[in-house]
């Protein structure tokens, strides 16, 4: 099973609704949405009312990356919006533990996504608390970068870690993913990939995601 979660950073926003349904259309699994403050990140996106505005417009769950920090004070807000997946920085949280234990709480599913340079050891404490793993493949902050070689080891090393655990955890890669390494991804061992720039850039939404499927199994 791959999940396939398109960005919609890279969507065209002037027609939203428009590019969600050809997403659907592709067969997306989840709409990955990223948001960041200005301060995490260098870049600003959007908030819980984007969030909410995605949730009215389709049924798939909504696979939220938190880029802030202090992400404890916007839980109740992204519960509120409509998000089904709440994923947040190791890099930004202090007391990591408790806002894993408030996203639960709050009825939601806990990620924590780990920068390029975030060694795979600063997981060993949380992953039998989270239900996702998110391994940046680039520097968060802007869609459309490049893929970051490096990373593919690191993917390998939390599969490894994540195959011993008994909570299986979700393990997804977001940053520069598109044809050309989705392949080398699964293999190394990612359950879900995120992609923005490959997906909303190409004149056909619906065959690049089915293209992106089918070359991720290859
Ligand atoms: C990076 C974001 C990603 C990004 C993915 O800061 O977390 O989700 O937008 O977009 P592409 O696929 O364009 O790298
Ligand atoms: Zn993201």
């Amino acid at each position: 099973m791959l999940t396939i979660a398109p960005s919609i950073l890279s969507a065209d926003f002037r027609d939203l609704k428009r590019q969600i349904r050809l997403a659907e259309r592709g067969g997306a699994d989840w709409i990955h949405l990223d948001i960041m403050d200005g301060h995490f990140v260098p870049n600003i996106t959007f908030g819980p009312m984007i969030v909410r505005t995605v949730r009215s417009i389709t049924k798939l769950p909504l696979d939220t990356h938190l880029m802030i920090e202090d992400p404890l004070r916007y839980i109740e807000d992204f519960r509120e919006a409509g998000s089904t997946r709440l994923t947040v920085h190791v890099e930004a949280c202090v007391h990591l533990h408790r806002v894993v234990e408030r996203i639960r709480q709050a009825g939601m599913k806990p990620g924590v996504a780990l920068n390029p340079a975030t060694p795979v050891s600063s997981l060993e404490e949380i992953l039998p608390f989270v239900d996702l793993v998110l391994v940046m493949t680039v520097n968060p902050g802007f869609g459309g970068q490049e893929f970051i070689p490096s990373t593919l080891a690191k993917v390998q090393k939390v599969a490894s870690m994540i195959a011993k655990m008994r909570r299986k955890a979700v393990l997804e890669v977001d940053g520069g993913i598109g044809v050309e390494n989705a392949s080398d991804l699964v293999r190394a061992g990612a359950r879900a990939l995120v992609a923005g720039h490959s997906i909303f850039s190409q004149r056909n939404i619906p065959r690049a995601i089915r293209k992106l499927r089918t070359s991720a199994l290859r």
